[in-house]
């Protein structure tokens, strides 16, 4: 049966189950009209079961570090029969969820409805004994017949290791599909694995003439409410975000992602001197952990005050956005978010620790020569020494506009 014949069987199919906090729930099984739109080639039909895969690697946003996003959803007779996600580090990976809703590790054998069936997944599947035991072997032990993997894993050492323990077995295998949108979902974790530190993204607001705060301070709010609903939503997928002292002293942010039952990430303040309010909104951290990055020595008595707060204190031998991002690393993230002022996101691209750029713009004019803007000094004195950005997108969010870059190779790799 081929699949655009297998599809139509796949709309009357019964509930599909899917883990949520590693419990099994019914999932959102495809509509008919959406089953329909299907009935491609088989081509169509390897992109869309993939697409799912990445629907389902979602549901873990900001959660996986060290680990990536990955989807799994398992194919018999053109009919789903099993899906799953890696929801956070420790947990089993996507193929073990999949698998298992698939009925292997079932009573009886005739429950396995993944022997001779089709699994897709996002990720290359595993292939080393680590906190789980390897995909690889499990795919084999359950008997599939074919492995259609999104993209192979980026680190080096291993790539191709478990696409070769598959067919070592007999499995068929795709590599390749959907691989664009496989890799954009889990940048943060392949920048992590190339580079051992994480992905840092310098997201700032500025108006149109290119102030982040009024001469006096004053920056709530540069943008519109979408655009901070946006914002929102980044934080939710990021590991940390990172400002500075004066960002506190000045804004006193909440610097959480607002959304009920979204991840919110660590957030980390860089201050030397800790000379901080204590009624900051910051070190209120029932909602979100903060973590308070420091030198040496500074200020014991405030950093007392912190841990009685319940706020995490790190004293490094220096305060540089390279030492913090290193630390970061340590602590097992994927991905930072600068959202600080210009003196320290000068300071943070000037190190490397800046990748990517995300610039939202409001169409409105502020002035004020000594109003802040983004990026303070980088040193540069000729418009030729200017960094530029690389795969360059812009859209617009209601009245605002964002636009998003990677700072070029040479920069920060
Ligand atoms: N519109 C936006 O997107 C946006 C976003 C963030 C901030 N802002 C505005 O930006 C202004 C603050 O700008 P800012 O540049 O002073 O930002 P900042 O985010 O407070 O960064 C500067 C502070 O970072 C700390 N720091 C620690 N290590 C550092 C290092 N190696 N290099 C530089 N700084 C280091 C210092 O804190 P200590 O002095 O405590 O030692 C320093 O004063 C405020 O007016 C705020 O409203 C706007
Ligand atoms: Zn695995």
């Amino acid at each position: 049966m081929d699949n655009s014949q297998a599809i139509l069987q796949a709309d009357t199919s019964s509930t599909i189950y899917t883990q949520e906090n590693g419990l099994l729930v019914p999932s959102a099984v495809t509509s008919n009209s959406q089953m329909q739109e299907t009935m491609g080639s088989e081509a169509d039909f390897d992109s869309r079961m993939m697409r799912r895969c990445l629907e389902l690697a979602r549901r873990g946003l900001g959660r996986t570090s060290p680990n990536p996003m990955v989807g799994a959803v398992v194919v018999k007779d053109g009919e789903i029969v099993g899906e799953g996600f890696h929801p956070r580090a420790g947990e089993p990976h996507a193929e073990v969820f999949a698998l298992r809703a698939a009925g292997v590790g079932a009573a009886s054998p005739e429950e396995n409805r993944a022997r001779g069936a089709t699994v897709y997944v996002s990720l290359e599947p595993c292939n080393h004994y680590g906190r789980t035991p390897p995909c690889s072997e499990g795919l084999i032990a359950a008997g599939v017949a074919k492995v259609v993997v999104g993209m192979v894993d980026p680190n080096p050492l291993v790539a191709g290791g478990g696409i070769a323990r598959l067919r070592a077995a007999g499995i068929e295998v795709v590599v390749g599909v959907e691989t664009e949108a496989c890799q954009q979902l889990n940048e943060a974790f392949v920048h992590r694995i190339l580079h051992k530190k994480p992905l840092g993204i310098l997201k700032y607001a500025m108006t149109l003439d290119g102030k982040i705060a009024t001469t006096s301070g004053h920056s709530a709010w540069v943008t519109n409410p979408a655009a901070r609903s946006e914002v929102h939503q980044l934080r939710a997928a990021c590991d940390a975000i990172i400002v500075g002292g004066n960002t506190v002293r000045q804004d006193n942010p909440y610097l959480t992602s607002h959304q009920a039952g979204a991840h919110n990430p660590l957030r980390v303040v860089m201050s030397r001197q800790l000379n901080l309010p204590e009624n900051a909104r910051l070190w209120q951290t029932e909602e979100a952990p903060t973590l308070v990055l420091t030198e040496i020595g500074a200020n014991p008595d405030f950093q007392k005050f912190l841990l009685k707060r319940g706020v995490e204190v790190v004293e490094l031998p220096a305060l540089t956005p390279e030492q913090a991002m290193a630390h970061l690393y340590e602590r097992g993230f994927c991905s930072a978010l600068w959202e600080c002022g210009g003196k320290l996101a000068a300071s943070a691209i000037a190190q490397g620790a800046v990748q990517k750029v995300l610039a939202f713009i409001a169409p409105k004019i502020i002035g004020g020569s000594h109003a802040p803007t983004p990026v303070g000094d980088l040193g540069f004195t000729n418009m030729t020494e200017a960094l530029p950005l690389e795969r360059v997108r812009w859209r617009v969010i209601g009245s605002d506009c964002l636009v998003e870059g990677y700072l070029s190779q040479k920069f920060g790799q």
